[in-house]
């Protein structure tokens, strides 16, 4: 039992809180093997006991399991969807006040984006979203607003240009006007309270990597989250298949709506 991936994930949630059982476990199992034989190391056990006595190592297995990969902009067909469809109305129907949460939010580039986007339609004073994810290095990260020009190739030139200043021949430094628009938080999606109220839960590119239990319970858990009229937005590859069980309205492809 020792060196199992079972021991592993008993060992993982007792000692971080991480509950690996959430993750799809072939890709899971595939991703930490490649580590340990990368690293030189016997097994699972071997592994563990270098996660725990290590803060590299630990930072190191908290990357590569989560998957850190984002952008500005991405997927801009949808943000289309969002700046014509969406955002008019539910921001009229909540007085022009939104609360946002962009959940496993990575470097940051979403809730950013997010930001040019609604200055659009609201002062930038008015404006604060909520940007959480389960890897705190990735949120130092995010707070920095350091990006390389291939995290900028999907944003629309005007906001690039108005939001954005060339610090070195492929580095770009963002706006302190939009940063102070984001409050950044570590929250796990599986084991913390979420918050209330929400109107806008932007989700996207995570839940691809639980299983459908988990992806499941998200889901109920956001509906709970969200306010009266208010809309979740999920990745280009994902669906809630069983939102109408759940309570949601599907409106546009990736778009799903909470009623009265
Ligand atoms: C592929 S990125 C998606 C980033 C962004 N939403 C996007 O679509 O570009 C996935 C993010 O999910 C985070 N994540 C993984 N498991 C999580 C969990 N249980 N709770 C919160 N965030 C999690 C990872 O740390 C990573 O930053």
């Amino acid at each position: 039992m020792k060196n199992t991936y079972e021991a592993f994930k008993k060992n993982i949630l007792d000692f971080t809180g991480i509950n690996l059982s959430c993750y799809k476990e072939e890709q899971m199992k595939r991703r930490i093997s490649t580590l340990i034989s990368r690293k030189g190391l016997a097994g699972y056990e071997e592994y563990f006991q270098h996660i725990k006595q290590n803060t590299e190592e630990y930072d190191e297995f908290l990357s590569y399991m989560t998957i850190n990969v984002s952008e500005f902009y991405r997927n801009p067909e949808q943000w289309d969807v969002l700046e014509r469809d969406i955002l008019p109305e539910l921001i009229s129907s909540h007085n022009g006040n939104i609360n946002v949460w962009s959940a496993a939010c990575s470097t940051g580039d979403e809730p950013y984006s997010l930001v040019m986007l609604l200055a659009k339609f609201i002062p930038m004073n008015r404006i604060n979203i909520l940007a959480t994810d389960i890897d705190l290095k990735i949120i130092e990260k995010a707070k920095s607003g350091i990006y390389t020009a291939n995290s900028l190739k999907s944003l629309p030139t005007e906001f690039k240009s108005k939001y954005f200043e060339m610090i070195g021949n492929d580095t770009y430094k963002i706006s302190e006007s939009v940063k102070s628009c984001v409050t950044f938080r570590q929250h796990d999606l599986i084991k913390d309270e979420y918050p209330q109220n929400i109107d806008l839960i932007v989700c996207r590119n995570v839940l691809i990597y639980f299983t459908e239990q988990a992806k499941n319970e998200v889901y109920n858990k956001f509906y709970n989250a969200m306010s009266d009229n208010s809309t979740l937005f999920i990745g280009s590859t994902e669906q809630v298949i069983r939102y109408r069980d759940i309570g949601f309205d599907i409106y546009k492809s990736f778009f799903y709506k909470k009623k009265k």
